[in-house]
């Protein structure tokens, strides 16, 4: 019998690549999503690219009751993949009591419910963030780098999100749990059927760079040149969410094998490399061969000047690494940016 795994947030940009990869390695998907930053359609999507049906719940994991309803409806659920969370790093400055009270909340709902129901494991989708801005000796950032005071309260839900479930299974709850750091995912499904879909103006570099290429928007803003790196943009480790969708089956596999060190373990998901803002701007063009219209400005409060991965933990342990081309993944976002146009989206 296939095991079943409930995805929180599976209709979002991450979550629906790993169903989808779920999907194809076996496993039954279960996705709860509010659809407060997704559409249903994705699951019509999901379904095109798998072939599967995932069972889907418009179910907040924020309302507890509901939640208990969707484990007692999908009885024997093995684990459960955490990605329901605000994430927008500017609107969490600005609302921080929105993002405590849902990205907190949600987890501990979850956390709670996990050992009434039986469920014996969560992979939760945390984030390079929790290194703030590495020093120097510490780049790459390996796992043992120190977290960092969070630069916004975004960032800091997701420190105390990894606090809260290490505290959890402390405390006795019969859990394990896998917290994968992602770095910057990027680049959508190479069918060109899921991918991200920002509301309203993008805050983050790739889809407002693929929508300024396709003329959405005038110009791409680089947010500052004055770094202290070789080309003055600030560093990053861009990965492909198909590559980063995999790592989470990898997760998910090793974890109900029983093969997991310890209670809570911890992997950085990038890919080891660390490409500049106008690096990638090269390596768009390039690649797709359409020009960018770009121009410098200042820099974004709050940025991290540079922070890439240390991957090795994950690519030795796990048996997981990145697999995809930088100039593959950006084609992917491209391709996706052309299929929304296709579809009259944006
Ligand atoms: C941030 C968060 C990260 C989170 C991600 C998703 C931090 C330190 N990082 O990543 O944890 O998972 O958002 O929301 O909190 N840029 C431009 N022009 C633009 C947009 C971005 O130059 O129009 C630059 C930024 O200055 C940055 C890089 O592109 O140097 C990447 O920015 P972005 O895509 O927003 O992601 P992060 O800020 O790295």
């Amino acid at each position: 019998m296939k095991k079943r795994i409930l995805v929180t947030g599976g209709t979002g940009y991450i979550g629906s690549h790993t169903v989808v990869e779920l999907q194809n390695s076996g496993y039954e998907v279960v996705i709860v999503d509010n659809l407060s930053n997704s559409s249903k359609d994705v699951v019509d999507q999901i379904e095109k690219v798998s072939g599967i049906r995932p069972a889907f719940e418009m179910v907040d994991c924020l309302d507890l009751a509901a939640m208990k309803g969707v484990f007692e409806k999908y009885p024997g659920i093995a684990s459960i993949i955490h990605f329901a969370a605000y994430k927008a790093v500017g609107e969490s400055v600005a609302k921080p009591l929105m993002y405590y009270r849902n990205n907190l909340v949600s987890l501990i709902n979850v956390l709670e419910l996990m050992p009434q129901c039986d469920v014996k494991g969560i992979v939760f989708s945390s984030s390079c963030t929790v290194y703030g801005q590495p020093d120097k000796e510490n780049l790459p950032v390996t796992e043992n780098a120190p977290v960092k005071m969070a630069e916004c309260p975004y960032g800091n839900t997701k420190q105390i999100n990894e606090e809260i479930v290490h505290d959890t299974v402390l405390s006795g709850s019969p859990i394990k749990a896998i917290l994968l750091r992602y770095f910057n995912p990027i680049g959508a499904h190479p069918t060109a059927l899921l991918g991200e879909l920002p509301n309203g103006v993008p805050q983050n570099l790739i889809p407002y760079l693929t929508q300024t290429a396709i003329g959405i928007r005038e110009q791409l803003s680089v947010f500052g040149d004055d770094y202290n790196t070789p080309d003055g943009s600030c560093i990053r480790d861009f990965i492909n969410v198909v590559d980063l969708a995999k790592a989470h089956v990898i997760a998910i596999d090793r974890m109900l094998g029983d093969k997991q060190k310890s209670a809570v373990e911890t992997f950085n998901i990038g890919t080891g490399v660390g490409l500049s803002v106008l690096g990638l701007i090269k390596a768009f063009e390039k690649s797709t061969g359409v020009k960018l219209n770009y121009k410098i400005v200042g820099r974004r409060a709050g940025d991290i000047e540079q922070v890439w991965a240390d991957p090795t933990y994950a690519n030795t342990e796990l048996g997981w690494k990145a697999q995809e081309t930088i100039e593959d993944t950006l084609r992917s976002a491209w391709n996706w940016q052309l299929k929304l146009r296709e579809k009259g989206i944006n």
